[in-house]
């Protein structure tokens, strides 16, 4: 009797164990290069909640670059007061067929748990005669959305300097429940004349308020390093609340 006793105690034990969320233990990684990693997201197997929030800290020869899960998407910023993930946004060119483009560049993106900020994010496409087409797709990759800007201009004087209002740049917002993207940009027409000052269309998403869109950019547009933002929360907690009381709060998930 007291043997099964115990063995009932035992196995509720394994129970309760297995829905704990462990507690990283202090000697795991707080940072990777210049980036702070907080709990629930960490490095090293017993760090992080769960596969989610597994950024791996690549190490070459002079940095540390930090990716998130098995995406290889660079991680820019983790904020807990805001449930949000800054990444490394993807650049598409378009040069009018003349420019071959570079094989590991990626035209778009695609997370599981992760979605890209309806709030804070925009499709930006930059160009005198160009398309931009923003394809968004759901954490099943599943298509949910296919929308566009047109951007147009004859001459650069007509350009004004952080205005994305159709001339020269051109701006739309991204829906709720996109965890994913592919992006197209072609231009209109062939028109060799502000080929000369506008050889590429380029188009992009990214955080609101990070880029500022000039003259300039529509010679060359270098490959920037853009912030996208992506939201994430524990079940329906922030993860700053989950941090707090992770045993308690983070179970559920
Ligand atoms: C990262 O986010 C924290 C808080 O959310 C902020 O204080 C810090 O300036 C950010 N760092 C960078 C490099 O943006
Ligand atoms: C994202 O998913 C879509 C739909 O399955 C796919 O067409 C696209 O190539 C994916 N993009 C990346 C970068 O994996
Ligand atoms: C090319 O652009 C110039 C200047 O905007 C315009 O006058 C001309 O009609 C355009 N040509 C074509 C073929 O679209
Ligand atoms: C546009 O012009 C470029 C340069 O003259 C040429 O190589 C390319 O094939 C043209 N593209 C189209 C779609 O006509
Ligand atoms: C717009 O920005 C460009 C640089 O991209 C600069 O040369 C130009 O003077 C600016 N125009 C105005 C009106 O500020
Ligand atoms: C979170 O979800 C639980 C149950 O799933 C619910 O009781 C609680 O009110 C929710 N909290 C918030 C802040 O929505
Ligand atoms: C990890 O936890 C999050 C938040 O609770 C949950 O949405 C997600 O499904 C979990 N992922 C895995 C791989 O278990």
């Amino acid at each position: 009797m007291n043997k099964i006793l115990k063995l009932i105690q035992l196995i509720l034990l394994i129970v309760v164990a297995s829905k704990t969320v462990s507690q990283p233990s202090p000697d795991c990684p707080k940072s990777c290069g210049n980036l702070n990693i907080p709990y629930p997201f960490g490095t090293r197997d017993g760090c992080y909640m769960n596969d989610t929030f597994l950024v791996t800290c690549n190490h070459d020869s002079s940095m540390s670059i930090p990716l998130l899960g098995t995406n290889n998407i660079l991680v820019l910023n983790i904020s807990l007061e805001a449930g949000e993930v800054i990444v490394s946004s993807p650049v598409i060119r378009d040069c009018h067929g003349t420019e071959s483009k570079n094989s590991n560049d990626q035209n778009g993106l695609n997370l599981t748990h992760f979605s890209i900020s309806p709030s804070r994010n925009k499709f930006t496409a930059v160009g005198c005669d160009t398309v931009g087409v923003f394809i968004g797709y759901d954490s099943s990759r599943k298509h949910v959305t296919t929308r566009g800007c047109v951007s147009m201009c004859d001459t650069l004087g007509e350009i004004r300097n952080g205005s994305c209002d159709g001339i020269g740049c051109c701006q739309i917002g991204v829906p709720d429940g996109v965890y994913g993207f592919a992006m197209q940009s072609w231009s209109i027409s062939n028109n060799s004349t502000i080929r000369d000052f506008n050889p590429c269309n380029y188009a992009f998403t990214l955080a609101e308020g990070y880029y500022n869109f000039e003259t300039a950019n529509l010679k060359s547009l270098e490959n920037p390093r853009l912030p996208l933002v992506l939201d994430w929360a524990v079940g329906n907690q922030t993860c700053e609340e989950a941090q707090q009381n992770p045993k308690k709060l983070c179970v559920q998930g």
